[in-house]
């Protein structure tokens, strides 16, 4: 069945979303967008030409689309905080929605959007877009079924020069915790996926550099436990120097019993140990194994917007629905609420806490 689509945001991302993850999705048959949402009217006509809709497809108000358009499902790529909005406007017409993480730019909102959607008995789910990209899935691919045996450590480094106010997108230099919320959704949901359990604690240190043009927090180190005794440790910045591992070009190495696996610049390479033997084992990056990255049709995105269709059909629930994400919302503000206390935070706790206070509120 080919699913209906209303589409908010047709700028910044939004774009990515008009240009490149849509498009593959109408062409085989998969989605037909029926409309098209941004209060900015220049990014709109953008985007209905990328799309190729009619103008009285596109709206400069998603209240108005709302009311004018059928659809089976909507797609959010609009700032965090506007999020909750939006869902409640489809939920009242009964769609279902794919959004952009983080599901919103609080816990009590993501943990009300989780809620309503249940309610309501629609089905939501998150683009958690690098998760899903090539080069990780490769990694991910390496590592599972215990092919370098039990896993010990996972880390990450992300390091981007966006220390110029407006480089990053003008929300993220303005907020709280640009790093965490809007950055480290994605490394720390990586880290929780590669190790193949939750994380069951959290410490993190964050900090502004001066010569970062933002108002909250760009740099932040973490440190994470998961439930299968495996450990994290994550640095990133987005106001680095020289862009060392910039989007998509982020360093994950993986340390197992009988293994090292690496992704750096989207290049995969794994480590073996040597056989039981006299003397100790040396390795050195760009030595090791190159592993060639998994083939398929569709990534990231374009990749989502189908197993979200899937899911739609009656196929399997998908890993990112709404309810699992929490997860990812829960290390995000887990992580921040840990930086304000100076010491690590219980992670399933802090989540379960929110989870309470939301049920005793609806009572
Ligand atoms: N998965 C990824 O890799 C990735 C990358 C970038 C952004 N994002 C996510 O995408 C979302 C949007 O981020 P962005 O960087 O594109 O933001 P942005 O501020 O650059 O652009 C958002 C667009 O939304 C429009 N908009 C704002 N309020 C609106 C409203 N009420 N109704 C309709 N349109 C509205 C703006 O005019 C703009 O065109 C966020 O949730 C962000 O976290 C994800």
């Amino acid at each position: 069945m080919t699913y209906k689509v209303l589409h908010i945001g047709a700028g910044g991302f939004g774009e990515r979303w008009c240009d490149t993850f849509l498009p593959p999705n109408v062409a085989d048959g998969t989605i037909e967008v029926v409309g098209l949402v941004d209060i900015d009217a220049k990014a709109l006509e953008t985007g209905r030409n990328h799309l190729g809709l009619k103008p009285e497809q596109c709206f400069t108000s998603a209240a108005q689309a709302f009311q004018t358009i059928d659809a089976d499902f909507c797609t959010i790529v609009i700032p965090p905080a506007l999020h909750e909005g939006i869902v409640d406007l489809a939920l009242a017409r009964g769609m279902h929605i794919l959004s952009e993480k983080p599901i919103a730019d609080t816990m009590e909102a993501s943990v009300r959007i989780a809620d309503k959607v249940k309610a309501a008995g629609r089905k939501m789910a998150v683009t958690m877009s690098h998760r899903f990209d090539q080069d990780k899935s490769t990694l991910r691919s390496l590592i599972s079924g215990d092919a370098l045996g039990r896993i010990n450590t996972v880390s990450c480094r992300f390091a981007g020069d966006f220390r110029v106010y407006d480089s990053w997108g003008r929300f993220r230099h303005e907020m709280v915790h640009p790093m965490l919320i809007e950055g480290a959704v994605h490394h720390l949901d990586i880290m929780a996926d590669l190790a193949g359990a939750p994380c069951i604690s959290i410490f993190a240190r964050s900090w502004k550099p001066d010569w970062a043009e933002y108002k909250g927090d760009t740099d932040v180190i973490v440190m994470m436990d998961f439930e299968n005794g495996g450990h994290g440790v994550y640095e990133a910045s987005c106001a680095q120097a020289t862009g060392l591992n910039d989007w998509s070009s982020e360093y994950f190495r993986v340390e197992a019993a009988s293994g090292t696996a690496i992704l750096d610049h989207r290049e995969v390479e794994v480590f073996h140990r040597h056989p039981p033997g006299p003397g100790r084992q040396t390795s050195r990056q760009g030595r090791g194994q190159q592993v060639p990255l998994l083939t398929g049709r569709k990534w990231q995105n374009t990749l989502l917007i189908e197993e979200f269709c899937q899911w739609l059909d009656g196929g399997p629930a998908m890993a990112t629905n709404v309810d699992d994400n929490l997860q990812s919302v829960a290390l995000v503000f887990a992580a921040i609420e840990s930086a304000r206390l100076g010491e690590p935070v219980k992670v399933q706790e802090y989540l379960q806490s929110f989870r309470n206070s939301a049920s005793i509120e609806a009572r």
